[in-house]
């Protein structure tokens, strides 16, 4: 038996340009999937989550649709990559949101893979389980970027761009975040597809857009790295209204951002496909004020330093 977790996620800089090659930055937070797991004799996949255990034949592997696709495919891939099958019974418990932009789905695939190869008796490094992690994702959704898979896996504030070394940037002090949520779940797919129609119609429109938030997302690896608080501040909300002319933001993301500004956030935007989902605040001064400010689905989060770990029983 192993318990394994894996953090979720907040992009702090470069969502959609990240989808163009420009950069991204992101980062664990201390919200944790956990998944337990165990051989069982059965033959089969036992899954246990909210109460409820669901079993599935090997034949049930490649499905793509459903609750746990992401916990299927993550087996069939381990049990591909290893060599082996084995009945495994695993249960769930997450403190990351569903489908708000936290990287939910990512952290399930990645832990699931560390929990299969743990009990097959093998390790795995933390550059294959990312790039493992990024397999599931493409594989169910058909298309992803490694953002979300490489921040679970390794941990920390990482600088992703498409096609190069990802690398992790090393944090002086830890920046202050609250996540606001608004509780609108929203399709990361339809919202890439939305930017990318705006960049066929208007492209001397869009891809000048795309590039500033590829700059602003250079500077603020510089801010991050030196601690440089105010400028990161200034830089989120420079994003933020960039997101804003792609079109992803919506009324409940703005409320949130302008409300931290207002309650003395330094800087606050929209995290992820937007549309709904979550905004994340740099709030190291007023934290209970911004967090009162940002309702009742809002939290304060650390950056978590540890991806997926085995926790020790
Ligand atoms: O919705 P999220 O948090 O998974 O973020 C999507 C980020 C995008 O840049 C919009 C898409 C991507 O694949 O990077």
């Amino acid at each position: 038996m192993v318990l394994v977790s894996s953090p979720g996620k907040v992009i702090l800089f470069g969502e959609h340009a990240v989808v163009y090659g420009f950069p991204a930055l992101a980062s664990a937070i201390d919200r944790r999937i956990y998944v337990k797991a165990e051989k069982n004799s059965l033959g089969k996949i036992v899954i246990a989550s909210k109460g409820k255990k669901t079993s599935f034949s090997f034949k049930s592997l490649k499905r793509r649709r459903g609750e746990f696709r992401y916990i299927l495919r993550a087996l069939k891939i381990a049990f591909d990559t290893l060599g082996m099958n084995f009945g495994v019974s695993i249960e769930i418990d997450s403190k990351i949101p569903r489908a708000a932009g936290l990287g939910s789905s990512a952290a399930i695939s990645v832990a699931v893979l560390k929990a299969a190869y743990y009990i097959a008796g093998e390790d795995i490094k933390k550059g294959k389980l990312a790039a493992l992690g990024h397999r599931v994702e493409l594989e169910v959704q058909g298309s992803a970027s490694p953002t979300d898979t490489a921040t679970s896996a390794l941990g920390g504030v990482l600088f992703i761009r498409s096609g190069k070394a990802i690398e992790k940037i090393e944090i002086r002090q830890d920046i202050s975040l609250i996540v606001g949520c608004t509780g609108m779940k929203r399709s990361t797919k339809e919202l890439v597809a939305k930017v990318k129609t705006f960049k066929e119609t208007y492209p001397n429109i869009a891809e000048p857009i795309i590039a500033s938030i590829g700059e602003i997302t250079i500077e603020a690896r510089t801010a991050l790295a030196n601690g440089d608080y105010q400028k990161l501040g200034k830089l989120m909300l420079v994003n933020n209204a960039l997101l804003d002319a792609l079109g992803v933001g919506n009324m409940a993301l703005s409320r949130r951002v302008y409300s931290a500004i207002k309650a003395g956030a330094a800087g606050a935007k929209l995290t992820g496909a937007g549309g709904g989902g979550c905004m994340i605040a740099l709030a190291r001064e007023n934290r209970e004020l911004v967090l009162k400010a940002l309702g009742k689905r809002a939290f304060v989060t650390k950056i978590s330093k540890e991806g997926t770990r085995v926790e020790h029983l």
